[in-house]
């Protein structure tokens, strides 16, 4: 059983509490927000203000995905503006035990994500000792709508195994370029929170399609 995490990066960026406002018709729970510098990946998305007026109308858990570079400069204001998980690269950072403490201190979960070309064994002890999830990227981010990276299943395989055999109690998390046709596979292979973003919004029916979804891994 997996959590379904809209991302509403697809979505008519103008409107973006209105998406929010049709993924909580679809009895969604959490809302993945793509939060991107124009250094880490070229395109630069919103911050923290934005994350601050969305909090203000709704009271889905909000989970804030930082493809930005240095964010230890960034993570006060997203703790400040009402994020309940916080995310960060583990490619920004030379310091990523030093930040997900600090998120963790905050009361919000911790997360710590992967582009599709970094290895597992990045995750050392001191992190898997910290995080409350572990995210997966199946694309390399930067962009709604690419192709799911076939060699992404086995990764989540992987790192499920790393988890069960250590005792963590740490949720993994992919994202990108899921849908209806594979998002069982995501699941099966180990994933428990699962993101999926132009699959939902591109459809002519984003709640009809979010439910859809939802029916597939959370029964
Ligand atoms: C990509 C973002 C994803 C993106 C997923 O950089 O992190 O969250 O919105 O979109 P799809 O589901 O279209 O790949
Ligand atoms: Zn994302």
């Amino acid at each position: 059983m997996a959590i379904l995490a809209p991302s509403i990066l697809s979505s008519d960026m103008s409107k973006m509490s209105e998406a929010v406002h049709l993924m909580e018709k679809a009895g969604i729970s959490i809302i993945h927000l793509d939060i991107m510098d124009g250094r880490f990946v070229p395109p630069i998305t919103f911050g923290a203000p934005v994350v601050k007026g969305l909090r203000k109308n709704t009271s889905l858990l909000l989970d804030t995905h930082l493809m930005v570079v240095e964010p230890e400069d960034q993570v006060e204001q997203f703790i400040d503006a009402g994020a309940d998980y916080i995310t960060i690269h583990i490619e920004t950072t030379n310091h990523p035990n030093r930040i997900l403490t600090r998120i963790k201190e905050s009361g919000l979960k911790a997360g710590i994500a992967l582009n599709p070309a970094t290895p597992l064994n990045t995750l050392t002890e001191p992190i898997l000792d910290t995080v409350d999830f572990i995210l997966i990227m199946s694309v390399n981010p930067g962009y709604g709508g690419q192709s799911y990276i076939p060699s992404s299943t086995k990764k989540i395989e992987n790192l499920k195994e790393i988890i069960t055999e250590g005792n963590y109690q740490i949720d993994i998390a992919v994202d990108g370029g899921i849908d209806r046709n594979n998002i069982e596979e995501v699941s099966k292979a180990g994933a428990t929170i699962i993101v999926v973003g132009s699959a939902i919004f591109a459809s002519p029916d984003p709640v009809k399609e979010a439910m859809y979804i939802r029916s597939l891994i959370e029964n």
